[in-house]
């Protein structure tokens, strides 16, 4: 029986490398099969977007584009790749030797599009200094929020993750009072507690996981980037499918009520990306059996 990649669940690393592929143009991308299949994916995450999963054949039916919103009252930009790689680690350099090994793997059929270092700040904040990742669902809760189970024996141990770059302007940011900042959050960055009188944009509140229906449980993995002239989260999500992501993000962007989340007062996404990360064998090699390949 195939199992989920053991990075999916793994909690924050110190440091990663998230590399996004697009497919080598007028280059077949069957022989990237059998690369697949024979790579052990170790602690790293690899997900297949529906470019690559197109122009193999079919892949699962829960694999769709990053979603236009409607009604959204900001932006939501798309930036589709064929192939994710979240490589995990603590050393750069080994994460630089690591990546280079999967590039010379993947060359033949797929070209870099990005790669963006992340890191972890302090004890899992995000660079505002707010603490990422308190709600997520843990142990069993986190399988059954991230896991797909119960669908079909090819499926079950995928995972589908949506990826999101956030640019922020942190000295915009930092020119709010500490009040402003909590109100953004909805949590006080002083103890990290939640408090009622947040306004109804506060992130905690347009994302509260259980007050949709059915409730909206992911496991978020997010992780903070930066170069010399901007920095802001990579946003990355574990789902059993992609619904429990769209619901929280059509509340976020005032879809349902016309309320944007306050996170919008200091920073914007600059892409967002679908995959799907199918599971693994027993010598940890990627199982792709439901992927119907032409
Ligand atoms: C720059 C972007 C973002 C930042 C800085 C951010 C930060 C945070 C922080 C500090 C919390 C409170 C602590 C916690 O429970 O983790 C939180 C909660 C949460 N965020 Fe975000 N977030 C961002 C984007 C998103 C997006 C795009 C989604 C999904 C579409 C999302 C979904 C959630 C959920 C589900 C919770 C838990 C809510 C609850 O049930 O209490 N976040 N986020």
């Amino acid at each position: 029986m195939s199992v989920v990649q053991p990075g999916v669940l793994s909690p924050v690393p110190a440091m990663a490398c998230a590399i996004r592929f697009v497919c080598r143009p007028g280059v077949s991308a069957h022989p990237l099969l059998d690369v697949l299949r024979e790579t052990s994916v170790g602690d790293d995450v690899v997900g297949l977007g529906r470019t690559l999963v197109g122009a193999l054949g079919a892949g699962p039916p829960g694999l769709r584009d990053f979603p236009q919103v409607e009604n959204a009252r900001v932006g939501l930009p798309a930036k589709p790749g064929a192939l994710w790689l979240l490589l995990r680690g603590v050393d750069r350099g080994e994460l630089l030797h690591r990546r280079r090994a999967w590039v010379a793997r993947l060359s033949p059929t797929l070209d870099v599009d990005e790669v963006l270092e992340t890191f972890m700040y302090a004890d899992g904040r995000d660079l505002t200094g707010y603490v990422d990742g308190t709600e997520n669902p843990t142990d069993g809760d986190a399988v059954a929020a991230a896991v797909v189970s119960g669908v079909s024996d090819q499926l079950d141990g995928s995972t589908f993750v949506a990826v999101q770059r956030w640019q922020h302007d942190l000295d915009g940011f930092e020119r709010r009072s500490p009040a402003q900042r909590d109100d953004i959050f909805g949590r006080r960055a002083a103890d990290n507690e939640e408090f009622d009188s947040a306004p109804e944009s506060a992130h905690v509140k347009r994302a509260a996981q259980e007050s949709f229906e059915p409730e909206a449980f992911m496991v978020r993995r997010s992780m903070p980037w930066a170069d010399t002239d901007a920095a802001g989260l990579l946003f990355i999500a574990y789902g059993s499918s992609f619904d429990a992501f769209e619901a929280v993000l059509s509340r976020m962007v005032g879809a349902e009520d016309g309320v944007v989340d306050g996170l919008f007062q200091f920073t914007r996404p600059v892409d967002g990306a679908y995959y799907w990360c199918p599971p693994v064998d027993a010598s940890g090699k990627l199982d792709l059996r439901a992927l119907k390949t032409k």
